[in-house]
């Protein structure tokens, strides 16, 4: 059975209109909301951060596809009619089954969007040098996502690979700005350009790693660029958006937010303040 704490006023019948869905393992959603509210301030959101079960990185297929789903289908449950997957993780490893398998049952008029697509399309464009490095969790370079997108969009491109995957624990318990964390963000980028030297463009594959964009590029040659996706993201939903009015319009618009989480509200105010810096006031959902 599922519930939400408190008192819900969200009662948008199944098929009819409702907020858009952003979801995520944990926080780092938290990051791409933050751009979609800048660039699409009209529509209402529903933020859900899987926090009981964060982090999905270092989680099988079978496990991060089933996690997703439940997700999504929460999210749907309360009316969104788009679920963007701000979760690289869930995007490698879920995405694709949802959309194929998924969907069609569900409601072949609902949409679940991923991030790794608009990403590789901004990214591709940007290098010189046709050397593109990406950060990710141990998940999404397993999956090899990035690689297979990158070569079905752009010819030549080589991409190198490193997996970090003490970045994301360390950036969910609010760890990234010590020394300890700053060693391994040290390790990992120094170990992808050991493996690549003639990368310029550095892909941010994981949705936490703008919060330590900065000691990230403290260990890049000045030259090297480095992207985050929030923007891309949002850009791309609005995009998206623009072309699918039939979307569009079932997109409630009141400029509302709300945030669930499957962990405690507490511990989600606090931690989501870091990624946000303002005040959260959450809700609390089991997933059944
Ligand atoms: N934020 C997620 C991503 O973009 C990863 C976090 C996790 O490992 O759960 O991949």
């Amino acid at each position: 059975m599922k519930k939400i704490q408190e008192e819900s006023n969200f009662s948008s019948p199944l098929g009819v209109g409702g907020s858009i869905g952003i979801f995520d393992s944990g926080y780092g959603g938290l990051t791409i909301l933050e751009k979609i509210r800048a660039e699409l301030p009209q529509y209402d959101y529903i933020y859900l951060g899987d926090n009981a079960r964060t982090p999905y990185g270092t989680r099988s297929f079978d496990v991060v596809y089933k996690f997703t789903l439940e997700c999504v289908n929460q999210l749907f449950e309360m009316g969104c009619q788009m679920v963007v997957l701000a979760c690289n993780t869930a995007s490698a490893k879920a995405l694709r089954t949802i959309q194929q398998k998924d969907l069609p049952l569900i409601d072949p008029n609902r949409r679940v969007l991923g991030v790794i697509r608009p990403t590789v399309e901004a990214v591709g464009i940007m290098t010189k040098t046709k050397h593109i490095g990406l950060l990710a969790t141990v998940g999404t370079v397993q999956s090899n996502s990035y690689p297979l997108e990158i070569a079905k969009l752009h010819e030549n491109i080589v991409v190198t690979s490193e997996a970090c995957p003490l970045w994301v624990p360390l950036i969910e318990n609010n760890e990234h700005n010590t020394e300890g964390a700053d060693y391994f963000i040290r390790k990992n980028v120094e170990n992808l350009l050991t493996a690549d030297p003639q990368i310029d463009t550095v892909m941010l594959g994981c949705t936490h790693y703008p919060l330590i964009v900065e000691q990230i590029k403290s260990y890049l040659p000045e030259s090297v660029k480095v992207v985050s996706q929030g923007e891309i993201v949002a850009q791309s939903l609005a995009d998206y958006l623009q072309r699918h009015p039939e979307m569009a319009v079932k997109c409630t618009k009141s400029g509302s937010v709300r945030y669930l989480t499957t962990e405690s509200v507490e511990k989600f105010a606090s931690s989501a303040s870091i990624f946000l810096n303002q005040e959260i006031r959450a809700e609390h959902i089991d997933l059944g």
